[in-house]
């Protein structure tokens, strides 16, 4: 069995939390993101407001029992997206691409937006492969969770 038919999604519980934590402060995640990390405080804000709202669909991405990232929809000025994110040292096995065509399964609804940096070829491609198309590319202003940079917008529909 390759790593990426082990993948599984459950529901992230708050002892997720922590793990999940480290792996958005991880600084070459955040390089590759184009992101700023979260402080703690923003992180588990944004969190308790994501895991008690029924519109948000966050799970946790495992291989096996292995906890490897975290993946969610979540509704953001009244459209649905996507995002998500995969433990450094898990990088490059299908994971990710994995765990966002079973969560598109659980997630039926259309269209789904996800916004990547044009830099980040592993993402743009995981989208790709799960059937995303470019529906724009602009320049992101910065702001306190994004440094400056070229975005492709991206749609399911
Ligand atoms: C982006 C990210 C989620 C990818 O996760 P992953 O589990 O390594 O992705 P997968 O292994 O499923 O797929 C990566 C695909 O990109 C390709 N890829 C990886 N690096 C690449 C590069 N530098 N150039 C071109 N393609 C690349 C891989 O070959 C693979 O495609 P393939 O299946 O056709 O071979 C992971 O790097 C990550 O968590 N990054 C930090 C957070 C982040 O960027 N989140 C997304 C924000 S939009």
């Amino acid at each position: 069995m390759t790593v990426a038919e082990r993948v599984v999604l459950r529901a992230i519980r708050p002892d997720d939390l922590p793990r999940m934590f480290d792996l958005q402060s991880d600084p070459e995640s955040n390089r590759v993101a184009v992101t700023i990390p979260r402080t703690r405080e923003a992180f588990d804000a944004l969190w308790a407001k994501a895991l008690a709202d029924p519109d948000c669909c966050a799970k946790a991405i495992l291989v096996g029992v292995e906890f490897a990232g975290f993946i969610s929809c979540f509704v953001m000025d009244g459209e649905d997206h996507v995002g998500y994110w995969i433990a450094r040292e898990s990088w490059g096995k299908g994971i990710a691409s994995r765990a966002l065509q079973l969560l598109l399964r659980e997630v039926t609804r259309r269209p789904l937006i996800a916004t990547a940096a044009t830099s980040n070829l592993a993402s743009l491609r995981v989208l790709q492969k799960c059937g995303f198309i470019v529906e724009r590319v602009h320049l992101s202003p910065a702001s306190e969770r994004y440094p400056e940079s070229e975005v492709a917008v991206h749609a399911l529909r």
